[in-house]
């Protein structure tokens, strides 16, 4: 018997079972083999949510939740955002390496010359209304992208793979630009190469009538470190939904666009965005206690509380906060900061939330930067979507090239009718 297995004894058969673990698991697949008879399909495991499920082996993002521990690529969070950018930690993201000087140029010239995108979807935004969500707008624009790019579809051809990489990483801060001057009315702001990738970003935002455009230095570092803090984070609810659409083997942008359906959900990215509604709600500080009140009669939720991994303080949450007092010594201070402030300081002291391990996370914060930056609520989550574009392509490429990974197709358990009649329509109830 071997140490690292697990002795299962099935008491409806009395038959005894070994189940090998490895990396702190068992496969689900050796359940199959604990049968109650000779024709019974075996066991399943039953895991909505996937809440104790692993779905892949991934070398990118490591998280401690207990801990409040995030690398990329073994490099601590923390170090990567004081001393990286957004490039240098995308393409770490992808290619597993800090790249050396020679090729982090080259990367940053490949995205920086792809910014463009096909004038053609200057028609597709013509189609949105005045006040369409960015979100909205953002989805649709990207699984466009895979109109215009049919080649995308050899996404094995590692070469038309890195393409098509640097294609989404380059034209998702144009595309967000894009719905924002939509929904301003204002004419689209093209790439200028000039730039660095949030400068640029912050350009083809904010451009006006100047000949050129200034992004200032403090913003644009607080974008970086932003993105760099977005770019990824293991098995979320956007990363499954781009692995798993893109196990179908369709093509990237199509596998992306997915990924940006399901951030939009306020539980997910969406978060930062009803962080700040539930901020401007609440008004001043005076209304805490109700609004906590409120919280634990199942009436509100706190936003921009909770993980599902983090059971300690966000990481990111932590660098966030103290990137706020730098940032609004640039911009307007966010009246809302010390509602925000107080609210978190409420709740850390409040058993319900002790109890049930919550803590502020990337959304508590970041929504109260962006705001000050000048972004409307709606664009909050577009925010969050361009950087995590780097590691939904990290997490995609890994999936693709894993020999143990198929087309995702999970189980069921049905719990439905059994075979009946068809009944005709004058004889039903
Ligand atoms: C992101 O997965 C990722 O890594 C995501 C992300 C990333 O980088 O990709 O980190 C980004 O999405 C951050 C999370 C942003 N979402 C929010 O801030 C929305 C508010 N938070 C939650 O709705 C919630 O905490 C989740 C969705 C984040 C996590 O939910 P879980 O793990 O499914 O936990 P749960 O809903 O089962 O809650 C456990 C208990 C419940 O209470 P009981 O039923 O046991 O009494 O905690 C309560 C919940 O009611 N609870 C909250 C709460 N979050 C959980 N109660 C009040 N306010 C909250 N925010």
């Amino acid at each position: 018997m071997t140490a690292n297995s697990l002795t299962v004894t099935d008491n409806r058969t009395g038959k005894v079972y070994e189940l090998p673990i490895e990396l702190g698991a068992i496969r689900a697949t050796d359940l199959r083999k604990i049968k109650a008879s000779a024709d019974d399909f075996g066991l399943m495991s039953y895991d909505p949510a996937f809440m104790n499920t692993a779905a892949c082996r991934s070398a990118i993002t490591f998280i401690d939740g207990d801990r409040g521990i995030l690398r990329y690529r073994g490099y601590p969070i923390e170090a990567l955002a004081e001393r990286s950018t957004f490039l240098e930690t995308a393409y770490l993201l992808l290619y597993g390496e800090l790249p050396t000087g020679e090729r982090l140029d080259d990367w940053v010239y490949q995205v920086t010359h792809h910014t463009w995108v096909h004038e053609n979807l200057k028609k597709v935004m013509d189609g949105f209304h005045y006040d369409a969500h960015p979100m909205g707008m953002l989805v649709s624009l990207v699984g466009a992208l895979s109109t215009f790019y049919p080649e995308a579809k050899n996404g094995v051809d590692v070469e038309t793979r890195r393409l098509q990489i640097i294609r989404l990483i380059a034209k998702m801060p144009t595309l967000a630009a894009f719905t924002y001057r939509h929904s301003l009315g204002m004419p689209l702001a093209y790439p200028d190469n000039h730039l660095s990738y949030t400068g640029n970003f912050l350009n083809m935002l904010f451009k006006a009538t100047e000949a050129k455009y200034e992004p200032h230095p403090t913003l644009e570092r607080a974008l970086e470190v932003l993105f760099i803090l977005h770019a990824d984070h293991e098995q979320n609810c956007s990363t499954n939904a781009v692995r798993s659409v893109g196990s179908s083997r369709v093509d990237p942008y199509c596998a992306v666009a997915a990924g940006v359906a399901a951030l939009f959900g306020p539980l997910h990215g969406g978060a930062n965005e009803a962080v700040l509604r539930m901020l401007q709600a609440i008004g001043t500080k005076d209304r805490i206690p109700d609004f906590i009140r409120q919280v634990k009669e199942g009436r509100a939720r706190l936003m921009g509380f909770g993980h599902r991994v983090y059971k300690n303080y966000d990481p990111r949450a932590k660098i966030i906060k103290r990137m706020a007092d730098e940032t609004f010594e640039v911009t307007r201070p966010n009246p809302l900061l010390p509602v925000a402030r107080e609210l978190e300081r409420i709740a850390l002291e409040d058993e319900y939330f002790v109890s049930r391990k919550l803590y502020p996370n990337v959304d508590f914060y970041s929504g109260l930067i962006y705001q000050a930056m000048g972004f409307p609520v709606e664009m909050f989550p577009v925010l969050f979507a361009i950087p995590r574009t780097a590691g939904w392509l990290a997490q995609w490429q890994e999936m693709i090239d894993d020999p143990e990974q198929k087309i995702a197709r999970p189980r069921q358990l049905y719990v439905g009718q059994g075979e009946r009649e068809y009944v005709p329509i004058g004889l039903r109830g």
